[in-house]
């Protein structure tokens, strides 16, 4: 449970995107947080309380004048129990009052009153979200040290479409999750590479690695909630991008090598996670090739891919580079020897066995300290823990 022990406030304000605000409380109470929920009058228009109730275990608050709270300072005792205020979704006129200190309802007054950090989820039309008065409250927001967690671009209520719509629950959950993560990488440049790669045979074939991407997108999310710009570049996965990390989709090796190269620059770390194939056909064939039209089962000749990892590290001035070792025999010995040809400080290994593919994982890390085993844990964990050590090595650097 990613949030146990955490107590949110969680402000709604009118807009249609507050049904998706019950989801959210769900997922929050789902990673172990307690959750207030308070309603700003209008969103009440849109959900009842008595849904924010039954999903949160907690009467609502709507009011600032509620004679439930004994002092009647209901302002100030909700956000002083609070870890975190999230308002979800925040409405223009709630970004517009809360940018110039307004406090005419309960959730204003309290987010005012807060001694806590504030997340907003912004959800409007996208002219709303593009009008010149809407862009300085944001902006003032985020001067004022106000956490602005999307808007997401996409289809709206109104039958428009664009940049407004509020992040869907899980998103937020997400960004809630990495806002309590130490900011171990803050200012820094993370560039990754993750999945298999594709090698096309003919327009429907290819040779192609088995790997899911799940821990280079997990260890992209760990970099990013350690406070890094994170570019992520991904081969062929079934993967939803991580909140906040920028994804470029490439299929076949030569692709991800120029990828790397074309974005590599001013990255301070390189981490190397996509399982490459080394080798691709010498030839495509540009027609699907037919079977029965020759008497042999046809050969297809390879040609060796280059190593990314190795030509990063081998640049005058390398980023930090970490390296990846599957394999399913003799790990210390193939992973130190893979460290130490690729001239790379860190190699993560991981034995190929039952959990290939799974949401779980067991890795060593091997750097000149030796070696640190992981045991067994999810992969966004396991992600974390890397990024400690990373965050180690850049320091030592
Ligand atoms: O030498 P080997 O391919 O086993 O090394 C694995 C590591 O090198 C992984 O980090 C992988 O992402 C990286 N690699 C690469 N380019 C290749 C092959 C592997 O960047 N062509």
């Amino acid at each position: 449970m990613e949030l146990a022990g955490k107590s949110i406030v969680l402000g709604v304000t009118g807009g249609i995107a507050a049904y998706k605000a019950a989801e959210l409380v769900r997922l929050l109470v789902k990673e172990g947080a307690s959750v207030q929920v308070v309603m700003s009058e209008a969103a009440t228009h849109f959900v009842g309380p008595v849904t924010f109730q039954a999903l949160s275990g907690r009467p609502v608050f709507t009011d600032q004048w509620d004679s439930r709270v004994d002092n009647n300072m209901a302002h100030i005792d909700l956000s002083r129990a609070a870890d975190a205020l999230l308002v979800a979704p925040a409405s223009a006129d709630f970004l517009a009052k809360l940018a110039n200190g307004l406090a005419d309802d309960l959730l204003t007054t309290l987010v005012l009153a807060r001694d806590c950090p504030l997340l907003v989820a912004p959800a409007m039309n996208r002219q709303m979200w593009d009008n010149p008065a809407t862009r300085r409250n944001v902006a003032s927001l985020r001067g004022d040290g106000v956490l602005i967690v999307g808007p997401g671009c996409g289809d709206q209520a109104c039958g428009e479409s664009g940049l407004g719509r509020m992040l869907e629950a899980a998103e937020i959950l997400d960004e809630m999750v990495a806002h309590f993560q130490p900011k171990l990488l803050a200012g820094k440049r993370v560039l990754l590479t993750a999945g298999p790669t594709f090698e096309a045979i003919d327009p429907v074939r290819g040779i192609t690695n088995l790997s899911t991407g799940k821990m280079g997108y997990a260890i992209s999310r760990a970099a990013r909630e350690a406070g890094a710009a994170v570019t992520l570049i991904s081969g062929p996965v079934c993967l939803p991008c991580p909140v906040g990390v920028r994804r470029i989709a490439v299929t076949s090796a030569l692709q991800m090598h120029a990828a790397v190269h074309a974005q590599v620059a001013d990255n301070d770390i390189f981490i190397a996670v996509a399982a490459v194939a080394d080798y691709r056909p010498a030839q495509f064939v540009e027609q699907k090739i037919k079977k029965g039209l020759r008497a042999a089962a046809p050969t297809i000749e390879l040609q060796q891919n280059p190593d990314i990892l190795g030509e990063i590290a081998a640049l005058p001035e390398p980023p930090l580079c970490v390296g990846f070792a599957a394999e399913s025999e003799n790990l210390a010995e193939y992973a130190e020897s893979k460290r130490r040809s690729k001239k790379i400080p860190l190699i993560v290994g991981n034995l190929i066995g039952d959990g290939f593919g799974g949401d779980q994982n067991t890795l060593i890390l091997f750097d000149d300290d030796g070696q640190h085993p992981l045991p067994p844990a999810a992969k966004i964990d396991l992600a974390r823990q890397l990024v400690v050590r990373i965050a180690m090595l850049l320091e030592k650097r």
